[in-house]
């Protein structure tokens, strides 16, 4: 039995996300520049987002360019974002082959002009789609996020739109690059790191983490089964115990 058979489709994650990481060692490894790392990234994009259509995983984000990330060497920032707007732009006949509808969340303002017009396109073009939601995390971090929810929410209280009582778990996701979304359930990241880097802090609440030492030029379908399958082995208890799940789910 494949991999891709143990997969239970009946129990998909509805929301994965991803932290790609490990392309720059993945290059100096081989004695190659860092961009050469990032230029091989762009297959396993490929192939993940593939990966998860196929499947019918509902909504797939993918931390790409994080705000701290600005701080990096000009070369390699420059070559990222030309990558990036790059590949989008040539991928666009493939996602409405696949009925794929691109999003995107961060900080548009930080990008240079051709990159948010590229963009616009890009999203234009995919919004009629109805498959899987790809979800580019572009010049995005989360306290970014969270502070221009509390700024928005401030303006909206200030202008008597909302009242400070009203203010709750489900208005606050409102407020968020994200409130078209639900919340991730399996949060993915690859190279052996384990910290969350300014992802979603608000949205991964209750997600269940995995982390892979392969690098992201590495990481395939099979990764991405290994990762689910693993997921679907765990007990989600949301606060609650072991054995009030078993008695809801009927089984004790
Ligand atoms: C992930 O790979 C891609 C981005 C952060 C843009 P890195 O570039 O962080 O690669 P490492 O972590 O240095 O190996
Ligand atoms: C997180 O990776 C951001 C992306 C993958 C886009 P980093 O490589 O920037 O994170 P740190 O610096 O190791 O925490
Ligand atoms: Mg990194």
């Amino acid at each position: 039995m494949s991999l891709r058979d143990k997969v239970d489709t009946g129990k998909l994650p509805r929301h994965i996300a991803i932290i790609m990481d490990g392309n720059g060692r993945w290059a100096k490894e081989k004695g190659q520049d860092r961009l050469f790392g990032h230029f091989h990234g762009v297959e396993s994009v490929r192939n993940i987002v593939e990966g998860c259509a196929e499947l019918g995983v509902e909504y797939l984000t993918l931390y790409a360019f994080s705000t701290e990330n600005w701080d990096r060497p000009i070369e390699e920032v420059t070559g990222l974002m030309e990558l990036l707007v790059d590949t989008i732009r040539k991928e666009v006949s493939t996602l409405n082959k696949n009925n794929i509808k691109l999003h995107v969340i961060g900080d548009m303002n930080m990008l240079p002009e051709y990159a948010r017009n590229e963009l616009k396109e890009a999203l234009d073009e995919t919004s009629y789609n109805t498959g899987l939601n790809l979800i580019m995390a572009l010049s995005y971090s989360s306290r970014w996020e969270i502070v221009n929810a509390i700024k928005s929410i401030a303006a909206d209280v200030k202008a008597g739109k909302l009242e400070p009582f009203e203010i709750d778990q489900d208005s606050i996701k409102d407020y968020l690059a994200t409130k078209e979304f639900p919340d991730p359930e399996l949060m993915i990241r690859t190279s052996g790191e384990y910290r969350i880097s300014n992802f979603l802090l608000y949205q991964l609440a209750y997600a269940e983490l995995y982390f892979t030492q392969v690098r992201w030029p590495d990481f395939r379908k099979e990764n991405l089964y290994e990762a689910i399958l693993d997921f679907q082995h765990r007990e989600r208890r949301f606060g609650k115990t072991g054995e009030q799940l078993k008695h809801e789910s009927g089984i004790a």
